[in-house]
């Protein structure tokens, strides 16, 4: 069997390590992921599969006749935007592999430092003052769940317990026990107006990109944190930075970007609502995700199904 593998992500080393113990018998052929290197390079005859994250538009072109393409994360979208993707090739996205753990325990995190006060905590003591505060009626600390896939499925799962009211909103309605559902547009007003804490995790599409601008975020209620850990896209920048600063909403955690790295002139680095974190809420963890990868390409080619492949026509 023959794999190309071209990753912009820096740690090549560990996935090619990792390729050549689940697949002892193929030939993996690392590409590189810039693009003049990419412009010149010569790729190997009949190529099986492409394990790609971040390729450039020179490799991505030469690839229609492989028989998948796997992205080596769980968000599409960079593929998605690429013109040179070539039609008519399945496109695979990693699921799970330890990405819900993860997201988990960012997102539980974040909500309990909002739902615990920690930031006024925090002020109290730089002020040297002993301060308690009544505690914030649970009832009335609603999350919100944007995008109920498989990460914000766990992520609801993991908030149970803390018995905060939860709702889900989804493009198409999803069931999730314990989470009130929330579907398409016509609800989405709804579901802001509910989240005390508003957690991102929807896909970045045609449809989703600039979803939270001025408009929907003012559907919050007064005060509500804003957590992003799908992509920098889906918020309207200026729209949250202006809302935060007129004190309608509470703040921010943010973890992905328009531009990442997050450029240096960047406002929200500065900001004293927002807490930054540099895209590190769930990474693809290149053990598991081999694991799953080697797992799906050995039912492909038995002819069996497999999970995980992307609706083009809705996911890009
Ligand atoms: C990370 O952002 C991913 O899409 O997996």
């Amino acid at each position: 069997m023959n794999l190309i593998f071209c990753s912009a992500a820096g740690n090549s080393a560990a996935w090619l390590a990792a390729l050549a113990r689940a697949f002892p018998g193929a030939s993996v052929h690392a590409c590189s992921h810039l693009p003049d290197e990419a412009a010149q390079a010569q790729l190997p005859q009949g190529i099986d599969y492409a394990l790609l994250w971040k390729p450039p538009a020179d490799l991505l072109r030469q690839l229609g006749s492989v028989k998948a393409i796997f992205n080596l994360g769980a968000g599409i979208d960079t593929l998605a935007a690429s013109q040179a993707l070539p039609a008519g090739v399945p496109v695979v996205r990693i699921e799970d592999a330890g990405m819900s753990e993860q997201m988990s325990e960012y997102v539980v995190h974040a909500v309990l430092h909002q739902y615990r006060e920690l930031d006024a905590y925090a002020e109290s003591q730089r002020a040297g003052v002993w301060c308690p505060r009544a505690r914030q009626d649970k009832r009335q600390f609603g999350v919100g769940i944007l995008g109920v896939g498989v990460l914000g499925g766990a992520v609801a799962a993991a908030l149970r317990p803390f018995g905060f009211p939860l709702s889900g909103w989804s493009r198409t309605r999803k069931i999730v026990p314990g989470v009130d559902s929330y579907a398409g547009r016509v609800e989405l007003d709804a579901f802001l107006a509910r989240c005390r804490v508003l957690v991102c995790l929807l896909p970045l599409t045609r449809e989703t990109r600039g979803l939270l601008d001025r408009r929907a975020l003012s559907q919050l209620p007064i005060g509500a944190h804003v957590v992003n850990v799908a992509r920098g896209a889906l918020i309207v920048d200026d729209d949250l930075l202006a809302l935060l600063d007129q004190g309608r909403l509470g703040g921010a955690t943010l973890d992905v970007f328009h531009d990442e790295p997050l450029p240096a002139a960047h406002p929200f680095w500065h900001h004293s609502r927002i807490s930054i974190t540099p895209h590190v809420s769930a990474a693809t963890l290149v053990e598991e995700s081999v694991a799953q990868i080697a797992g799906k390409i050995a039912r492909l080619e038995a002819g069996l199904p497999i999970t995980g492949i992307v609706d083009r026509e809705r996911d890009c």
